[in-house]
């Protein structure tokens, strides 16, 4: 049995759609309003619940779990009722910490700006961090709610940084009791320390953002600039917007191996950028960790890139997650 801990925050995300972004001090009247439950491993657990769906049968070899490990507000507030409702197969008990004082969630407000396909996000989130003791008593609740043979993949949105590599190390003391993976995003570039969590990843998964931020203008330079900070056969991807996402499997002595995909457009009858990015980055995410979780050894790394990219390319043509796994039956028959 495989089972995915997402360690994050939750959004509460209130999108307004507006013709044109904003003057400052000036009135805008928006389009539309949408509030929704976000938070990149929301998002991330949204559409990897889609695909477990599309996927799900009593005999699958590897039934997949997925638990949430977030800050919430208190357990009776009606911000973690919504976000309870926001999942269906997602267990959040066992993994969330309730901060019992508080009843709201964090929350972004989310502009979204129609000409020209950008979303600019202010957000706000006064729920105290997740501490190491308080992530430590969790995953030696998932230790003793797993079996030996077991697979535990812990992915983190990389938060605070110190916090979080405490928490991977924890994770790398509890290695011998448990197959672990450990995969972390990179997304944010004030978050300078999460360099040091990059090193003790399997998996890292960098945003355009975070390359642009370092003074690279091509992924597969910047990915090839990480070999001597990451681990000797670690997997290494960027996504770079419109144009795609490079990954790398690195080999302690042998040659790495790169794939390259372009930006996917799915064949829609009429083409249109409704939903901007929001979530793209986390859509692919969901798509790597399924492939890696779901078909680790028959689907080369460019096969995993490839449904990975194609995920995200049908997001950003839709409004919100909803039936994102449908547009990738294909892949999800083929690979059965
Ligand atoms: C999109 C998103 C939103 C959330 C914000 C948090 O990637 O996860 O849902 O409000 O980013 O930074």
């Amino acid at each position: 049995m495989h089972h995915i801990v997402a360690v994050g925050a939750i959004y509460i995300d209130t999108i307004l759609s507006v013709p044109h972004f904003p003057k400052e001090d000036t009135k805008l009247r928006a389009s539309s309003l949408l509030r929704r439950r976000g938070g990149n491993c929301g998002n991330t657990f949204e559409v990897l619940e889609q695909l477990i769906q599309a996927t799900a049968s009593p005999l699958a070899a590897n039934p997949l779990k997925l638990y949430l490990s977030s800050v919430l507000p208190s357990s009776a507030s009606e911000a973690t009722k919504f976000i309870k409702d926001s999942f269906s197969i997602v267990n959040l008990d066992p993994t969330c910490v309730y901060r019992e004082e508080a009843s709201e969630a964090a929350s972004s407000y989310i502009i979204k700006n129609a000409t020209k396909s950008t979303r600019t996000i202010v957000s706000y989130n006064e729920l105290e961090e997740m501490s190491l003791d308080e992530f430590a008593v969790r995953v030696d609740t998932m230790m003793a709610n797993t079996k030996e043979d077991d697979t535990v993949w812990y992915h983190f949105e990389g938060r605070v940084p110190d916090v979080t590599l405490a928490c991977v190390k924890y994770l790398e003391s509890r290695r011998k009791q448990r197959k672990t993976f450990i995969s972390v995003e990179l997304e944010k570039p004030e978050r300078v320390g999460m360099k040091e969590v990059a090193q003790e990843a399997d998996l890292v998964f960098y945003s355009k953002l975070w390359a642009e931020h370092h003074g690279f203008t091509s992924p597969r330079q910047f990915l090839e600039a990480q070999f001597p900070n990451t681990l000797p056969s670690v997997i290494l991807c960027c996504t770079w917007g419109a144009e795609g996402a490079v990954a790398v499997r690195r080999f302690p002595s042998k040659d790495p191996e790169w794939v390259h995909v372009d930006g996917y457009r799915p064949d829609l009858p009429e083409l249109r950028v409704i939903d901007s990015t929001i979530g793209a980055g986390d859509t692919f995410i969901a798509g790597m960790l399924f492939a890696f979780n779901q078909h680790a050894d028959e689907w080369s790394l460019e096969r995993k890139v490839n449904f990975a990219n194609q995920l995200a390319g049908h997001k950003v043509y839709q409004e919100g997650f909803d039936n994102l796994a449908l547009g990738m039956r294909d892949w999800l028959s083929q690979g059965n």
